[in-house]
């Protein structure tokens, strides 16, 4: 069993201090491309006033750029405190109205049926509790929503991980970093057919997840 895999049995992978201000750093330099597709993806889905709900959003781009589409009421919670402020502060530069706030997934701070829609990317892996996470999930959100889960697949091959270091990089320490990063976080990523033995311990009436390059999307509907 990897690290990070038998952290997560104890504890959730909050990311506070300096790492938080390096993941800050290197999401506005190198992945707006990333927050800007799956902020269209979730606007397909989304009419105007639509209460929103961002898990995780860590520095907050994805949330921001959402903001950016459309009139949309959006909330973004995060377990860590330092990114909490690091998103108000991006929030104001782009000049945004986002709600940010602090809050576990595991328990969190809504009351039931608050949002149209969830999102919550690159996270959903960081959990102690996924089950909890999704049952949460289940209950904030509203009958007739959905929730959009994008992670890691934890099943991605060297090859797929390299092909996806090669198109994301610009020079080729770059697609070595890159390669060992994506190595790492896919020891503790969950695989299609893990998500599915998860969401079947939940109420949701459908899923559906999407397989694409070396990440799933997994749609939930309740
Ligand atoms: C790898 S970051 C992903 C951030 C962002 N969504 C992205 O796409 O870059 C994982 C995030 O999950 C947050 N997190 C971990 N456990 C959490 C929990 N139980 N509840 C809420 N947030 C949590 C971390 O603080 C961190 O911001």
């Amino acid at each position: 069993m990897g690290l990070f895999k038998f952290i997560r049995r104890f504890k959730d992978m909050a990311i506070t201090g300096s790492f938080s201000r390096w993941y800050d750093k290197n999401t506005r330099e190198n992945r707006i491309g990333e927050m800007r597709e799956y902020a269209k993806e979730a606007a397909k889905y989304l009419t105007e006033q639509a209460n929103v709900l961002e898990v995780a959003p860590g520095p907050g781009y994805l949330a921001i750029e959402l903001a950016k589409l459309g009139n949309y009421n959006i909330t973004g919670m995060d377990l860590s405190a330092d990114f909490v402020e690091i998103c108000k502060i991006n929030a104001k530069r782009e000049n945004v109205n986002v709600t940010f706030i602090e809050g576990n997934v595991s328990a969190m701070p809504f009351e039931e049926n608050s949002f149209d829609f969830i999102i919550c990317s690159a996270a959903f892996k960081n959990f102690k509790e996924p089950v909890k996470a999704l049952q949460e999930m289940y209950r904030v959100l509203k009958k007739g929503g959905i929730v959009l889960i994008i992670d890691m697949r934890g099943d991605a091959t060297k090859k797929e991980i390299r092909q996806e270091a090669i198109n994301l990089s610009k020079s080729g320490f770059e697609r070595m970093f890159m390669i060992r990063i994506f190595k790492s976080l896919c020891k503790y990523a969950y695989t299609k057919t893990e998500m599915e033995e998860m969401i079947k311990q939940t109420p949701f009436i459908k899923n559906e997840i999407k397989e694409s390059s070396i990440s799933f999307y997994a749609y939930l509907y309740k």
